[in-house]
């Protein structure tokens, strides 16, 4: 009886470690030049909810038209766009990089004019020396949402994030005033949001459980990308739905993720804007990524969490409480971790993106 037990636990565990979450890895891309290898660097920036609302017009060897697919917009919780011109800026700032290194010079034209406007940008592509850049800071980068340490971040990685002269990127330690005012309405915010029924369905339509659905979409949100591993990961994948994300007990869940990941962090990257405007949110989104991508590299998570100004109730008081003449425009929890998983959400082809 006992070794019956034994055997059929040991069947179990087997069968949950051979079913693992679809990730990043599981998709391998093959590309037949050079603008379709930049463009896949690109396409792995972040973005909300990994919608990846982009898409490209490649014109030439040497200009591409960067687009935005408002399809893919957040109409609830981003009814202004501009998360999907932050993500729009992410994906402009890999481009360049990785360009840079694969031996090319890109000129960035932005070309968007309004909220509206599909014409992100244009890039003019002229060869060049390789300038040495190391693509792999761009396929390590990651969102991360498990709990840092509460260690400040040193003066020295502050200096290697934000440069002397920046007006535009602002930290507050989570000991500050400031700090813990962020830590508070981000919950406040987070909870606000979750409770709310047409954000909630909105959520839904970007959650992507079964490995089929991940394999189907190639996009949203994983349980390997938000880190839900192990035993609960299999239960997820296998029997839940992307409806059941909206019920009680997943919503209560996450306000207690939420509450853990607020009390767990060194402190706080605030991006601050002098205005409203799609070139200002592409800047916002450029300066995101950079931000990210060297964060990895000092072993500090970087955890983007924007809930305080999506809702508007919270905006309108947290600009008023942090900044004095600006717009906030990007929130990101960050501190010291001792791990850093693998990149693993996952990206459409760029077959797919190229249009
Ligand atoms: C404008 C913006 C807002 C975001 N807000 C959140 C957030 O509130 N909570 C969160 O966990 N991730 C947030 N993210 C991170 C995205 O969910 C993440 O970039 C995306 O799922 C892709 O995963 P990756 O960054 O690991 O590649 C945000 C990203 C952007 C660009």
């Amino acid at each position: 009886m006992k070794t019956k037990k034994l055997l059929t636990f040991a069947a179990l565990v087997s069968i949950i470690s051979g079913c693992g979450s679809a990730s990043r890895e599981n998709f391998h891309q093959e590309f037949s030049n050079q603008i379709e290898k930049i463009i896949y660097y690109a396409s792995l920036a972040g973005n909300s909810h990994n919608t990846q609302p982009w898409y490209v017009y490649v014109e030439s060897d040497s200009v591409l038209f960067i687009k935005a697919d408002f399809s893919r917009k957040l109409q609830i919780v981003d009814p202004d766009a501009r998360g999907l011109f932050i993500s729009l800026g992410a994906f402009i700032e890999n481009l360049e990089l990785a360009a840079g290194s694969l031996g090319y010079k890109a000129e960035v034209k932005i070309t968007a004019k309004h909220k509206n406007d599909s014409n992100v940008a244009t890039i003019y592509l002229s060869e060049s020396q390789k300038n040495g850049y190391n693509l792999s800071q761009i396929e390590n980068r990651r969102t991360l949402r498990t709990p840092f340490h509460n260690t400040e971040i040193s003066k020295d990685h502050l200096n290697n994030l934000i440069d002397n002269s920046s007006s535009e990127i602002f930290y507050f330690s989570s000991s500050s005033e400031e700090g813990k005012y962020i830590a508070e309405q981000t919950l406040a915010a987070y909870t606000q949001q979750a409770q709310d029924d047409q954000a909630k369905q909105e959520l839904a339509n970007w959650m992507r459980f079964s490995n089929s659905d991940v394999e189907k979409h190639r996009d949203g949100l994983t349980t390997s990308g938000m880190g839900i591993t192990g035993f609960g990961g299999f239960f997820v994948r296998n029997f839940y739905k992307p409806e059941d994300s909206m019920k009680d007990s997943f919503i209560k869940t996450g306000i207690e993720k939420t509450k853990e990941q607020i009390e767990n962090c060194g402190g706080w990257l605030v991006i601050i804007q002098n205005e409203d405007s799609p070139e200002s949110w592409i800047k916002t989104g450029r300066l995101y990524q950079r931000l990210n991508l060297v964060c990895r590299d000092l072993m500090i998570g970087f955890h983007p969490m924007n809930q305080m100004i999506e809702e508007e109730n919270f905006e309108e008081k947290a600009n008023e409480r942090l900044s004095q003449s600006g717009v906030i425009q990007f929130i990101a929890r960050v501190g010291y971790v001792d791990e850093y998983p693998p990149a693993n959400s996952v990206r459409r082809s760029v077959k797919e993106i190229i249009r």
